[in-house]
Order: C-alpha cells, then structure tokens, then sequence
C-alpha cells in the first residue's frame, strides 16, 4: 500500500527550505537522545528549519507540542507517539490543518488513525519480529532444562511494548519447557527496569532468564540480579533489543546474551521520504526499518558505533 496525494492527504510543497516540527517523547534514555540528535544532525543538509520539543514523558504535553507547532506555522510534522491512543488527537489535528505527518520509531493504534488516510507513512521497525527473534535466539541458546522467563515491558500502551511481548509471547508459547511468570512494565527506564527485577526477584528467585523490551531496562535488571548476588551470563540469560553501547558492553563482559537492533537514527530517512513525496512520489504505508542482532560473535565490531 502507498500513500499519495489522491489519497485526501495534505501535500507537501517543493519548497528551499521547510519549517520542520518533531515532537520528542521523553530524553530519559540513550536512545531518545540519539533520536533527537539525528534529526539536528540531518537539519542542515536537509534544509530543515527545525522546531525539536521534549514532552519528558508526558503523552499529554506531547499533544500540547505538536498544538503549537501547528500555530508556528510547520510545513511537515515528525512524530514517535508516546503512546498508541493519547496522540491520535494530535495526528488528526495536524491532518486537520493541512500538514503531513510522518509518524516516526513508534505508531498509534491502526483501528482510528492510518497511514495513507490520516497521515502519510509510518517509518519505523518491526516489533512483533524483534520481540520473535529474541525469543528465537532465547531458545536456541539457553542452557537450562526449563526456562523461568521474567518480562520487563516498555512503556504501557506504547506500540513498541504491545509488539515486543507479543512477538515473544507467541513464540514461547509454543515451548512447553518455557514459562513466563511475571511480566511487568519498568516503563523503558533503567532505574524503573532495577527496581522492579528487584520486586520480582522476590517472588520468583528461581528465575533464569530476563527479557527486557529495551537495553535501559536490561541495564537495569543486570544491576539488580548482582546486588541480589546472581552472575548474569552464569545463572541467569538477559536478552533484549535497542543495540545501544552500554548493552554491547555487557555483551563483551558476557552478562547479557543478545540485543536485537532497534535503530535510532530516524533523521536521513525522515528526509529520504519527505523529500520523496514533496516530489509527488507515492510512498508505501510502511518505511521498514531492517534491524540487526547482537552477540558475542559481533559486539565489539559494532560498539564503536553504537550509542
Ligand atoms: O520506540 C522505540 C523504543 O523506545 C526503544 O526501544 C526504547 O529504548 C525507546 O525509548
């Protein structure tokens, strides 16, 4: 599927230079901060004059972003949604006032707001297969008889966390040997992630392995599991996804397993596509993002460039 000018969408003017908004959730994590510097990095070669907020964590203030972003008068509007429900107000409200959207990193539910009808294209990973090929990685690489899985969601009702436990889960459920007994939100946040394995831990010593929907987490939990005197990469397998360079750090220092790449460095390919349809090119509902795998076998051949 495209999306293209006939399909009822605001067109995207061929212009010198364009005034460009992106609405940042949160800089609480490596790489929301690699996101944002991705799209100063890209500005100037791209032409953008570009209005960059932070919502620090609040789905809310990220609707009231992108409300005066729209009074400032932007050409073309970049947007990771916090969540999948509270930012679909503010999609409709930039159809509404002519300017093309491109959702970026992360979507809003599909059943109100879609690519092609109420914005452009989703640019973005897929996250039902991150969450599949870690648990495929999990099962090919666990040592243990029986695995006794904690989960660490992201953020509730965030297209990543939806996508990431359901990928997982539908794999392990398969496997009778393999059984998820707690799986809470640490809401993508390091300390969040440390805390609750803390919890966790309590209720469920007997865990052997931990999946995180991102690294920060997985960071998080890794603290935790020592404090409590466990030796990740011995006694218990953490795996999860992002890439970033603390997590290919742990993978060289053998305590985490594996992280399926999620990349942060939307800018190029934001001014890939928006260029692309100022030009009137159909553009497909999906930009699919194509993500790598971490391991030992690869780490320190890729930690430079991580982040
Ligand atoms: O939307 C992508 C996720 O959001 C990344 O995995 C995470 O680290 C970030 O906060």
């Amino acid at each position: 599927a495209t999306a293209g000018i006939a399909d009822d969408l605001p067109a995207l003017e061929k212009k010198d230079r364009y005034k460009v908004g992106f609405a940042q959730m949160e800089s609480n994590n490596p790489w929301r901060i690699a996101e944002t510097k991705s799209f100063h990095d890209t500005a100037e070669a791209c032409n953008w004059d570009l209005i960059a907020t932070d919502a620090a964590g609040s789905a809310a203030k990220q609707v009231a972003d992108v409300d005066s972003m729209i009074a400032q008068g932007i050409d073309v509007l970049f947007l990771p949604p916090r969540e999948e429900k509270p930012l679909i107000p503010a999609v409709m409200k930039a159809k509404a006032a002519g300017i093309p959207t491109f959702l970026v990193d992360r979507s809003v539910d599909p059943n109100v707001a879609k690519p092609g009808e109420h914005f452009v294209a989703f640019l973005g990973s897929d996250f039902i297969d991150q969450g599949r090929r870690v648990a495929e990685w999990t099962l090919e690489n666990f040592q243990g008889d029986k695995g006794i899985i904690v989960q660490l969601e992201g953020t509730t009702g965030s297209s990543p966390a939806n996508d990431r436990k359901k990928g997982f889960d539908d794999v392990m459920a398969k496997h009778d040997n393999m059984t998820i007994v707690a799986s809470q939100t640490g809401d993508f946040a390091r300390d969040l992630g440390r805390q609750v394995m803390e919890t966790l831990l309590q209720a469920h010593p007997d865990v052997n392995i931990v999946y995180a929907h991102n690294d920060e987490m997985a960071i998080g939990a890794i603290q935790a599991l020592e404090l409590a005197g466990r030796k990740p990469g011995e006694d218990i397998l953490v795996v999860s996804i992002d890439g970033t360079r603390d997590a290919l750090q742990a993978i060289i220092d053998g305590k985490m397993g594996v992280t399926v790449e999620s990349s942060p460095f939307f800018g190029p390919l934001a001014c890939e596509t928006m260029n692309r349809y100022a030009n009137g090119e159909e553009i497909e509902h999906w930009v699919q993002v194509k993500d790598r795998i971490f391991t030992a076998s690869n780490a320190a051949d890729h930690i430079d460039e991580a982040y």
